[in-house]
């Protein structure tokens, strides 16, 4: 049984005090969190004024990066360690505005999927194609090895804590969202390369989430695929209203 996990990922949206009081009024809109969890990524800088705004409640703090080495000489960088004293439990990998703006590649998301599991934080890794790759027929080709890429020399156990998230990049910010059919596809795809790789058991128990342009209505027809675990949502999670409605897809 999967538990469905929606995350928002506020991307470089919201100073510290918008944050904190973005917090505050989540935390009523959303109420109760029954048979699904919800998380949210702020930026670095309120990372921690925010975990202390979520403390014993029902919402999860997560990173939008992570550095693989522990500490050091490398400026403007922020550890496993740091991130899970500030009170993160989850760490988004491998979004592709990092591949395509910073340089990503599926090494360096190998390299901080091994920090994330070494502090303790679940990877959200991310894997998409672009809209060429689409229409030149690569979607699995691509999906397979940005996830053996991203999970090279990763065991059954450390797989236990990582969530896979598939963003079609086509889906991201552009309002174009992958019809269910087209996401629960490739879903579909990913949960059967993992039983291979994993076994079955493991793929039973990964969660695969989707993003790129989820929406209030458009997540409970997401929600409805079999292999469709929960959503990383950017856009629409920077609003209360819109987030709350997400994160509450399976209420009424
Ligand atoms: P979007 O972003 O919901 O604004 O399309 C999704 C993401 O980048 O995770």
């Amino acid at each position: 049984m999967r538990i469905p996990l929606i995350a928002g990922n506020w991307k470089m949206h919201k100073t510290v005090r918008e944050s904190v009081d973005f917090a505050r009024g989540l935390l009523e809109a959303i109420g109760e969190v029954n048979g699904v969890e919800v998380a949210v990524a702020p930026p670095f800088t309120a990372l921690h004024p925010v975990a202390e705004v979520l403390k014993g409640g029902p919402i999860r703090l997560a990173a939008q990066n992570i550095f693989w080495e522990e500490s050091g000489a490398y400026t403007g960088e922020t550890s496993g360690p740091m991130l899970a004293e500030a009170g993160c439990s989850l760490v988004i990998i491998g979004h592709s505005e990092r591949r395509q703006y910073f340089g990503e590649t599926d090494e360096t998301v190998n390299r901080r999927l091994f920090a994330a599991l070494a502090a303790g934080l679940h990877p959200i890794v991310c894997i998409g194609e672009t809209l060429e790759q689409r229409q030149a027929g690569q979607t699995f080709e691509v999906v397979t090895s940005q996830l053996e890429g991203g999970l090279t020399n990763a065991g059954a156990d450390q797989i236990g804590s990582v969530v896979i998230a598939y963003e079609p990049v086509w889906a991201i910010g552009t309002g174009v969202t992958a019809t269910p059919e087209q996401a629960e596809e490739v879903h579909h795809f990913i949960g059967q390369t993992l039983a291979e790789r994993y076994g079955e058991g493991l793929a039973q128990t990964t969660r695969i989430l989707y993003g790129g342009s989820v929406k209030p209505d458009n997540i409970r027809e997401l929600m409805a695929c079999e292999n469709i675990d929960g959503a990383l949502v950017g856009g629409a999670s920077l609003e209360i209203e819109s987030f709350a409605a997400i994160a509450g897809f399976n209420k009424g």
